[in-house]
């Protein structure tokens, strides 16, 4: 495999370092000098992947952290960071967007590229940490201290191979490998092939521990990845044990595939509509799509409570006898999201069984014989049943049940979509939809495995 030859296609070309390195020197400088002038006690230091050399072509997002020393009040450092931030987007034009982890932080645009002001503590040790972001300049350090120079390109095959299978990215959304993570992988392994080779072995809740610290049967996650600055952090916690599932798989497909190359680039997709349709239509299956708002919220909380509410949902209709084949949610993350649901199927008889007690119990089964009838009743193993009419004969009616005020609360729904839900929510044709985003998720609805195989 000449790897020198997707190396090309993903490596920022010298063009973008230099540009990039302008952008970073002068908002660095800008804000370090506010800080001297103003006796604010802080340094400011560049971290992520342009900081470690081991960004992607084009995707370089500029992490800054203003870092203050660990006695600091948290109230100070809190409205000193995001003044710092805004005098910063002020001098550059840029529109400041706030958000929130451990304690608030800004992103923006500068010339194309994202930014991130992050104000944070200094410190030498993962035990002095006092927010989640503080570990992120040791990060850096020990990146910068332990990954060869040739190594970043290891770096960079194993993103890109992650980003083209879908696995990479530790926001919730994709719930894959952070970047932080696949450098320790290649600290680990040596390179990225050997990483694959690896991989393919796992078991879950493999563990590394670059430091031998001996803490990882601390946790009980599917992949245990000791952060060696902190010897209480797994590394890989965000990781979802569908997507460890997913990389190994496409390690297993990549090492004997004979289209290598094509791993390191996007999947033709056909994403023609009719033809989406048509696919549908063979499945014999009966879609229900529901669309409804969605609240403006940080799309780490939405996502979760999309996925909650999603599958809530269909472990409700499967509870009520309908036969939920398969269900999925997409958002365009700004106004509008849909549930779909394909139903094996969504019609029901008229009848049902209701389950009563165990016939070992005197009193109860009187009770139930009382209330339905002794000459309704009859013995369904050991419980005695009765049978009765059905509420709810059509998937969709019984949605509209469970979509109302009164009753929303019989499924577990994210809390900030309750109410949207139940005020906007409408069923939709899915042929009504001309989002290509839309169209993406409708053709990996169909065709699940088609990102880890090439
Ligand atoms: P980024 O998500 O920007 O990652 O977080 P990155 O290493 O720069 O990689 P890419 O190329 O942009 O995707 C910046 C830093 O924040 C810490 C890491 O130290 C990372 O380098 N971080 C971020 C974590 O520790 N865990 C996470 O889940 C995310
Ligand atoms: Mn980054």
């Amino acid at each position: 495999m000449d790897y020198e030859l997707i190396l090309n296609d993903i490596k920022p070309t010298l063009d973008e370092k230099q540009q990039i390195e302008n952008v970073y020197s002068e908002l660095m400088d800008f804000l370090q000098n506010v800080c001297d002038s103003e006796g604010i006690d802080a340094k400011v230091s560049l971290v992520g992947s342009v900081a470690k050399n081991t960004a992607l072509k084009g995707k370089s997002d500029i992490d800054i952290f203003i870092a203050f020393p660990l006695g600091t009040d948290k109230q100070y450092l809190k409205k000193t960071g995001l003044d710092l931030a805004h005098k910063c987007c002020d001098k550059f034009d840029a529109t400041p967007q706030h958000h929130y982890a451990s304690h608030p932080y800004v992103t923006t645009h500068v010339e194309d590229f994202e930014v991130d002001i992050v104000p944070c503590y200094a410190i030498d040790d993962g035990s002095q940490l006092k927010s989640a972001v503080d570990r992120t300049i040791l990060h850096t350090r020990y990146v910068k201290a332990n990954l060869s120079e040739n190594q970043k390109d290891e770096v960079l095959l194993l993103k890109r191979f992650m980003a083209m299978t879908g696995t990479y990215g530790s926001e919730f959304k994709v719930g894959g490998f952070a970047g932080y993570l696949c450098e320790l992988l290649i600290i680990n392994y040596g390179d990225f092939e050997n990483t694959l080779k690896q991989a393919i072995n796992w078991q879950y809740g493999q563990s590394i521990d670059l430091e031998n610290y001996g803490t990882s049967h601390n946790f009980d996650d599917p992949l245990i990845v000791i952060d060696p600055t902190d010897k209480n952090r797994n590394v890989a916690a965000a990781l979802r044990l569908d997507k460890m599932a997913e990389f190994i798989q496409s390690a297993r497909n990549y090492i004997f595939s004979d289209n290598k190359k094509d791993y390191f680039y996007p999947l033709n997709r056909n994403l023609e509509k009719e033809d989406i349709l048509k696919e549908f239509s063979k499945r014999g299956s009966e879609l229900i799509a529901i669309q409804f708002n969605i609240p403006d919220m940080p799309l780490d909380t939405l996502h979760p409570q999309l996925k909650k509410t999603c599958e809530a949902l269909e472990r409700k209709l499967n509870d009520e006898e309908f036969n939920v084949f398969k269900a999925d949610y997409w958002s365009d993350e700004i106004l509008t999201s849909v549930i779909l649901l394909e139903m094996a199927s969504s019609t029901l008889n008229n009848i049902k069984v209701n389950v009563g007690p165990k016939v070992f119990f005197n009193k109860a089964c009187e009770n139930f014989a009382g209330k339905y009838g002794r000459e309704n009743c009859y013995i369904q193993d050991d419980f005695l049943v009765h049978t009765q009419k059905r509420q709810f004969n059509h998937a969709n009616d019984f949605i509209k049940y469970i979509f109302s005020k009164e009753h929303i609360n019989l499924i577990k729904v994210g809390k900030n979509l309750r109410k949207t839900i139940t005020d906007t929510y409408k069923f939709v044709d899915i042929d009504d939809f001309n989002d290509a985003n839309f169209l993406e998720f409708l053709d990996d609805f169909i065709n699940p495995g088609q990102h880890i195989v090439r």
